[in-house]
C-alpha cells in the first residue's frame, strides 16, 4: 500500500469522525431486523410478500439528509443491497430491486443526490453475501436461509459459485458507474474461507480503484465484525481496506497495526439493538450516551458509524430522530472538539474525556467536580488560554489550599471558586477548549 496516497485519501475521513449508517430494504416490513430471512429460515417464497408489498410512499431522503446534518454527521452509509439480496438500486443484472417494486424507484440515486445537496459525503453498504442468487451456497452455508432444508440438500450440484462471483462483480460495478462519486464502499462481511480470493477480491478492489481511485473501502472483504483482517499485519493485502469496522462496541483502546501504527477505524452502532427496523426494540440509547460514545471513539483515534434503521414507510423512527436532534445541538456548540481531533497523549481521566488536535486540546466533563479539575501532563507555559467551548468565556486556572498538596497538576475551576463544586453547564458533556502556546 502506497502510505502517502492512503494517508491523502483517509484524511477527509479521520476529521469529520462522524457518519450515518442507514440499514433499509425489504426486512422493514416483517419489522424484526434485517437477519429475519435467515434467523426465521424463510424461503425467497415466504420472503416474496414482503417484496410485493413493499411501498414507501413516505421515504424522502432529503428528510433523512437534513436529519444527518443537524446531528452533525459528515458521510453516510446507506445499504444498497444487504444480505436478502434486494437491490435499493436499479440494477440491470437483477429483477430483485426498488424499481420493480411498487416504489418503482431508485432509491439509491434519490439517497446519493438528497445528502450530496446537504454536503455529507456518500457511502454505499454492498452486501457481498446474497440469499437471493441461485449460486450462492445453499445448503450446510454458515447463515443461509435455507442452510437446514434438506430440500436444498442436493442444491450445491446446481450452483456455479464463480457465475455467482461474476454476478456480485457486476453489481459493484453498476454501483461505482452509475451513481457517481462515492466516499466509501462497505462491503459485508467474510465469514470461515468465504473470504479474501474467495471473492476474487483482489480482481473485484482494482476494478473498484480504476472506476473509483478516492473510494475508501471497509475490512470486510477478509474479515467481518470480528477479526480487523490484514490492515493491522504491517503488510495489508490488495484487499485489506482502507478501515477497519468494529461492530457494537467501543474498542477498549485505539487500535494499532502490529508496528504500534494508528489504523484508521469506525465503531458501527446501532441506536437500539437492531440495524434494521424492528417494531418491538425499543432499546434507545440517549443523546447522552451517543454523545459520550462519540467522544470516546474520536479520544481513541478512531470514528463512529451510528445506524438508523426506517421503517417499511421510508421514515426513521421518530426516537431516533429525538436522539440524533439532541446530539446535534450538542454538536452544534462542541463540535471542534470533534472534528479534526484524535487520542491526547494526556492520560485520560476519571472525570471525562480528553480529544486534541494540533493547536487545542478538549476537556470532556462529564462528572460534577468537587473542586477544580484537576489536569496532568500539561504545564501552565504550554497554555495560552482556557476557555468554556460553548460560550468561549475565559476560564482561569487556579490553585487554592485545596491544590496544594498535589503540585502536578493544573486545576481547571468549572465555577467561581477553586474549591467550590458547581453544576455542570452542559450535564451531556461540558467542554472546555485548552489553546496551547
Ligand atoms: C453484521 C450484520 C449485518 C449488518 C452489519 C453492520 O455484518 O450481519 O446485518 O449490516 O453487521 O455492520
Amino acid at each position: 500500500m502506497d502510505r502517502t496516497e492512503y494517508k491523502k485519501r483517509i484524511s477527509w475521513y479521520q476529521h469529520d469522525r462522524f457518519g450515518m449508517f442507514i440499514h433499509w430494504g425489504l426486512y422493514a416490513i416483517p419489522a424484526r431486523g434485517e437477519w429475519v430471512r435467515s434467523v426465521e429460515k424463510m424461503s425467497v417464497e415466504d420472503y416474496q410478500k414482503y417484496f410485493d408489498a413493499f411501498d414507501p410512499t413516505d421515504y424522502d431522503p432529503k428528510e433523512w439528509a437534513r436529519l444527518a446534518k443537524h446531528a452533525g454527521m459528515k458521510y453516510a452509509v446507506l445499504t444498497a443491497k444487504h444480505h436478502d439480496g434486494f437491490c435499493l438500486f436499479d440494477s440491470k443484472l437483477t429483477e430483485y430491486k426498488s424499481t420493480n417494486t411498487k416504489a418503482g424507484r431508485d432509491l439509491v440515486r434519490e439517497y446519493v443526490d438528497a445528502f450530496r445537496a446537504e454536503g455529507i459525503k456518500v457511502g454505499l453498504y454492498f452486501s457481498i453475501i446474497d440469499w437471493y442468487h441461485k449460486d450462492y451456497p445453499h445448503y450446510g452455508d454458515r447463515q443461509h436461509p435455507m442452510r437446514d432444508n434438506e430440500d436444498y440438500k442436493d442444491h450445491a450440484k446446481e450452483e456455479n459459485f464463480d457465475n455467482y462471483l461474476d454476478f456480485m462483480h457486476g453489481q459493484v460495478r453498476e454501483i461505482c458507474t452509475n451513481y457517481g462519486k462515492l466516499d466509501i464502499l462497505w462491503f459485508d462481511f467474510s465469514y470461515g474461507d468465504m473470504s479474501g480470493e474467495k471473492w476474487r477480491a483482489t480482481e473485484l478492489v482494482r476494478m473498484v480503484r480504476s472506476l473509483q481511485p478516492d473510494v475508501l473501502i471497509d475490512n470486510r472483504l477478509e474479515a467481518s465484525g470480528e477479526g480487523f483482517g490484514s490492515l493491522l499485519s504491517g503488510n495489508p493485502s490488495e484487499y485489506s481496506g482502507d478501515f477497519v469496522s468494529p461492530e457494537q462496541i467501543i474498542p477498549p483502546e485505539g487500535i494499532l497495526d502490529v508496528n504500534g501504527e494508528p489504523v484508521a477505524w469506525e465503531a458501527c452502532v446501532t441506536l437500539n439493538n437492531t440495524w434494521g427496523y424492528h417494531a418491538h426494540d425499543h432499546n434507545w440509547k440517549n443523546a447522552k450516551t451517543i454523545v459520550r460514545k462519540l467522544v470516546e471513539c474520536v479520544s481513541k483515534g478512531g470514528n463512529l458509524l451510528l445506524n438508523v434503521g426506517p421503517d417499511a414507510k421510508g421514515r426513521i423512527p421518530k426516537e431516533s430522530v429525538e436522539i440524533l436532534t439532541k446530539v446535534g445541538d450538542w454538536m452544534k456548540q462542541n463540535s471542534a472538539s470533534i472534528y479534526g481531533c484524535g487520542a491526547s497523549k494526556i492520560p485520560q481521566q476519571p472525570w471525562g474525556a480528553i480529544t486534541e488536535n494540533d493547536k487545542e486540546i478538549f476537556l470532556h466533563i462529564y462528572e460534577e467536580t468537587v473542586g477544580a479539575v484537576p489536569l496532568k501532563g500539561l504545564s501552565r507555559d504550554d497554555i495560552k488560554l482556557v476557555q468554556f467551548e460553548a460560550t468561549g468565556a475565559e476560564i482561569q486556572l487556579t490553585t487554592s489550599w485545596t491544590t496544594g498538596n498535589y503540585p502536578d497538576y493544573l486545576y481547571v475551576p468549572v465555577g467561581p471558586d477553586a474549591f467550590g463544586t458547581y453544576a455542570l453547564p452542559d450535564e451531556i458533556d461540558t467542554v472546555i477548549r485548552v489553546t496551547k502556546v
